[in-house]
């Protein structure tokens, strides 16, 4: 079984996770962990925090001489802004769009900060670190995951196919909004740009495909195993990601069975195979050997300059909402969050179907397995 957990707040003192259920056995180094940090902390239209933060995880259990031995594997990212003295102030003016009004409520809290220092994002530092670990972990077994933005607010570039994803794959990684389309790259600027002067937010929508996935992850059986429904709650669990579909997603309603579903072909090279991918890789909650495509949509950022509405939790009067340093358009970064989610998820379905406590147990059931399926 794998799990992971995160704790600490956006202002407290570090940010923790801990995944237990990797086997032992995996080369593993803080640098690999913090290139996915660093990958977190990019993205144009992030807010000042992001200049403040220069996210390392210290590996505090789990991995020794640069291997995990199957243990826990803790991970702390310290916040550099952290400070001892926290101010007085105190906020009671809750954000339309955020938990502090729910949360509040629920919590009994009469600081918004109390709320909002836990609903922040900042916590998904925690789970790139996790994500991390479970990536290289996936990469043991020929397993890829990516992800690109495809829209920012009115800009928008059409879908990429697996295929271009391996030539694109470099622009991604070096364009400020990880888009491979250059003009377009330069529209979701602009757009972020008006935003900023509007002291507005802009959400959009990113695309996640994970490659070389064996056929057989998650299950039919029972309705919580299947992979579909995983990785939607996974992605859905980011802040602000309102929206998941996988494959065709939504465009499945206006089309028809005999347009949609991807014929089964067979080679003796290749075994099954399809010559299209509207599944987006899943078919029954169970991994059918394609790319997984999955898309989300981020909805705009809460925090603005420019408050809306609300109303003081203490006075009860009408005010207008705390204004909080905040980032303009976050769809960047949550397209690398959403990898590591999704690496978490599969890195989860994986060890369900292979088990092992070494990586070389892990290995040796996965590749009796792929001789099994070839000899089907
Ligand atoms: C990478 C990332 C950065 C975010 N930055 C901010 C921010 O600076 N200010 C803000 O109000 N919300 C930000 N959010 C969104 C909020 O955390 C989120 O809207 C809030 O926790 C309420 O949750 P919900 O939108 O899922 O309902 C960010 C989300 C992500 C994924």
């Amino acid at each position: 079984m794998l799990m992971y957990l995160t704790a600490g707040e956006s202002h407290g003192r570090n940010i923790t996770a801990i995944l237990e259920g990797i086997p032992a056995g995996l080369g593993l180094t803080e640098e690999y962990i913090n290139k996915e940090l660093l990958r977190r902390q990019k993205g144009y239209g992030r807010g000042g925090r992001m200049e403040i933060e220069e996210d390392k995880a210290t590996v505090t259990g789990g991995i020794m001489s640069g291997e995990t031995i199957g243990s826990p594997i803790c991970l702390v990212i310290e916040n550099r802004d952290w400070r001892e003295d926290k101010d007085e102030k105190i906020y009671t003016r809750p954000r339309p769009g955020h938990a502090d009004l729910a949360g509040a409520l629920k919590y009994d809290r009469q600081d918004l900060r109390d709320i909002q220092e836990r609903a922040s994002a900042r916590e998904t530092a925690g789970r790139v670190a996790a994500g991390a670990v479970c990536r290289k972990f996936l990469l043991e077994f020929g397993i890829k995951v990516f992800s690109y933005v495809e829209q920012i607010y009115n800009a928008r570039c059409k879908p990429i196919s697996s295929a271009e994803l391996k030539e694109l794959y470099s622009k991604i990684e070096g364009s400020p909004v990880r888009c491979p389309d250059k003009g377009i790259e330069k529209k979701m600027m602009a757009e972020i740009d008006k935003a900023k002067e509007n002291n507005d937010s802009v959400g959009g929508i990113f695309r996640v495909i994970a490659t070389g996935v064996p056929t057989g992850l998650g299950s039919h059986i029972q309705w919580d195993l299947r992979l579909d429904g995983r990785l939607a709650q996974s992605v859905m669990s980011i802040q602000a990601v309102k929206g998941v579909e996988i494959g065709t997603g939504f465009d499945f309603a206006e089309h028809t069975g005999s347009e949609t579903h991807d014929e089964i072909y067979y080679d003796k090279k290749r075994g099954f195979y399809r010559k299209t991918n509207n599944a987006g890789g899943i078919e029954g909650g169970i991994t059918n050997g394609e790319d997984i495509v999955l898309r989300a949509v981020m909805k705009p950022i809460p925090s603005l300059k420019k408050p809306l509405k609300s109303v003081d939790i203490r006075t009860k009067e009408p005010v207008l909402a705390e204004i909080i340093r905040a980032d303009v358009c976050a769809v960047p970064a949550c397209s690398v969050i959403a990898e590591a989610v999704v690496s978490f998820e599969l890195a989860k379905a994986f060890k369900e179907k292979f088990g092992g406590d070494s990586i070389k147990e892990t290995k040796r059931n996965f590749e009796g397995y792929i001789e099994q399926i070839k000899d089907f």
